[in-house]
């Protein structure tokens, strides 16, 4: 059932708005999203709900995350629709910053966090991260949660994003939640949205793979490079889906896993699968 959401464009009829709601004593939650809403989104919209009593959805692509020849130009726009979803979820307020409110002239400020900005997505995306924590916590400032969701498919945004917090003392909560997935075990993403049927077909081979990884390591082979050669032959299988990494990584460090790999470890790849750039991850559990 539909209720009404409120839309806010500048910084500040956004802040009056918060402002209000924060006085009248109520909680607020923050979900940053980039539009084009999917299951996953909506999983973490009805999450806020269940936490905050108050859900404010930025919707915002960020340009300074985006590198030269990536999708920026391309990306899916349809705020109509998911102005739509969201009053349909109950959520109370949407964030429609245009680029000029969010970067004005003369804008010069950047995050730049000493992690694990360079590893996995860091690699073919150099500058993503730094702009990912930029916006994140223009965010952050601008809204003023309590707390603020992310999904488990960004495993490496959500670690990074807790970093800040950590190392710049932002009084936000981070929630993390389970990545949300199609029938056929693909992660639900925007860029789903590039794929021709075959090659939507071909990209559950990534689940698939995880999932192979997975048994074959409970069976009892703990060799990081004998895993990743066998999920590297298995992905194989689906010539559409070129492999941009696969790697099994240290949960908390993303340290390349040295020594016996074990429950709670970190399998991430990130594939091409036609135009579209797909990742996803899971955590080794011993089933
Ligand atoms: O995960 C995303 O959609 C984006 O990276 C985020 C967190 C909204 C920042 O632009």
């Amino acid at each position: 059932m539909s209720s009404s959401v409120v839309v806010s464009q500048t910084v500040a009829e956004l802040r009056a708005r918060l402002d209000a709601e924060r006085s009248a004593g109520r909680t607020i939650g923050l979900v940053p999203t980039m539009g084009a809403l999917h299951g996953g989104h909506a999983s973490l919209v009805a999450r806020a709900l269940s936490m905050c009593d108050v859900v404010v959805t930025s919707i915002f692509v960020n340009p300074r995350q985006f590198g030269p020849g990536e999708d920026l130009g391309s990306y899916p726009k349809m705020l109509d629709d998911d102005i739509g979803a969201l009053a349909d979820l109950g959520c109370q307020h949407v964030w429609i910053p245009s680029t000029g409110e969010m970067y004005p002239e003369g804008y010069g400020t950047r995050v730049e966090l000493d992690g694990p900005t360079d590893v996995l997505c860091g690699v073919t995306r150099a500058t993503h991260f730094g702009g990912v924590l930029t916006v994140v916590l223009k965010l952050f400032n601008q809204v003023g949660p309590e707390v603020a969701f992310f999904g488990q498919k960004d495993y490496q945004q959500a670690l990074l994003i807790r970093l800040m917090v950590r190392d710049l003392d932002v009084p936000v909560r981070i929630e993390v939640c389970p990545t949300v997935r199609e029938p056929d075990g693909l992660a639900m993403s925007s860029r789903n949205r590039y794929l021709s049927p075959e090659e939507r077909e071909q990209a559950a081979a990534l689940n698939r793979t995880l999932g192979a990884l997975e048994e074959a390591w409970r069976a009892g082979e703990t060799d990081a490079a004998r895993l990743m050669g066998f999920a590297r032959a298995f992905i194989g299988r689906s010539p559409l889906v070129r492999i941009d990494y696969l790697e099994i990584r240290d949960p908390a460090t993303l340290a390349v896993r040295d020594g016996p790999v074990r429950a709670g470890d970190l399998v991430a790849v990130a594939a091409f699968v036609g135009s579209a750039r797909l990742i996803d991850n899971r955590q080794l559990t011993d089933g």
